[in-house]
């Protein structure tokens, strides 16, 4: 990877970094993406029959089928060379924040500290606060023991709000932050993809890891094209080595 001299002054500078990831960052630990041609997520199930409230309502023992599917695959993949350089990066520096879109908690077994989940996170449940269609047969749905009230998985589904007080968390962190990092995101999903354009129009600095071209590249400051996994070991290496 070509780290040109701008670009290792800013990284050897930074103090407070934010890094906003995205399903690229685990593609290398096995966990498929959403958007990508013939093997993403989005192209083998329609989004409208797993992950909407209304599709739970629906047919609730499909939607957990799928995430238990899910959750085991997150359970049985480990954290990769992109996941542990961020870990490693934040141990040396006063901060790093980590902003993630997904949920299978990789950055967290990785050892970094402050991870907003925008998300969610696919290991935990909570409850359904929704009613359940009237000929939907309920037996069998995991239930929480002390009400009876039946779990759904804690994630963001289409339609819903994040996480109470996790984009705050993140314009926060962003708006404090001296280096912004966007890693593995195709920068299509919002309000995730507004958050390197805050940092662009506040003038701080904005590092694009990603295997392919997105609509952030033209504006990002920097775009390193390639894998997460190869790229972030070395950056990170750069920055430490000033
Ligand atoms: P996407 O699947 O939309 O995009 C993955 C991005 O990672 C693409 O731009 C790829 O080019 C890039 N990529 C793939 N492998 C990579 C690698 N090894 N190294 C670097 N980059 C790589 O995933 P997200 O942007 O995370 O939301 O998607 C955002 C949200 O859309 C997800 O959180 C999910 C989905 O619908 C919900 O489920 C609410």
């Amino acid at each position: 990877m070509v780290i040109d001299e701008g670009l290792r002054r800013v990284l050897q500078g930074a103090r407070r970094v934010v890094a906003l990831t995205g399903a690229g960052i685990s593609a290398e630990s096995g966990v498929p993406t959403f958007r990508e041609a013939q093997d993403g997520v989005w192209d083998q199930v329609d989004p409208e029959e797993v992950a909407t409230p209304e599709a739970f309502r629906r047919n609730p023992r499909r939607v957990w089928a799928w995430y238990a599917h899910r959750r085991q695959l997150a359970q049985q993949v480990a954290p990769n060379a992109a996941h542990r350089a961020l870990a490693e990066w934040g141990r040396s520096l006063d901060w790093l924040q980590v902003v993630t879109q997904n949920v299978d908690g990789l950055h967290q077994r990785a050892g970094s500290g402050h991870v907003v989940e925008l998300h969610g996170n696919i290991h935990r449940d909570r409850v359904f606060d929704g009613q359940l269609a009237a000929d939907v047969d309920d037996l069998e749905l995991p239930r929480f023991p002390e009400t009876g009230a039946v779990l759904r998985p804690d994630v963001v589904w289409f339609g819903e709000q994040l996480p109470e007080g996790a984009i705050e968390q993140a314009l926060a962190a962003v708006r404090s932050a001296d280096l912004m990092l966007s890693v593995g995101t195709s920068a299509m999903v919002q309000p995730a993809a507004s958050l390197p354009l805050e940092a662009l129009e506040r003038d701080i600095p904005v590092v694009e890891i990603n295997a392919e071209p997105t609509p952030l590249t033209p504006v990002a400051s920097w775009h390193l094209p390639g894998s997460a996994g190869e790229l972030l070991p070395p950056l990170v290496r750069s920055a430490a080595s000033g």
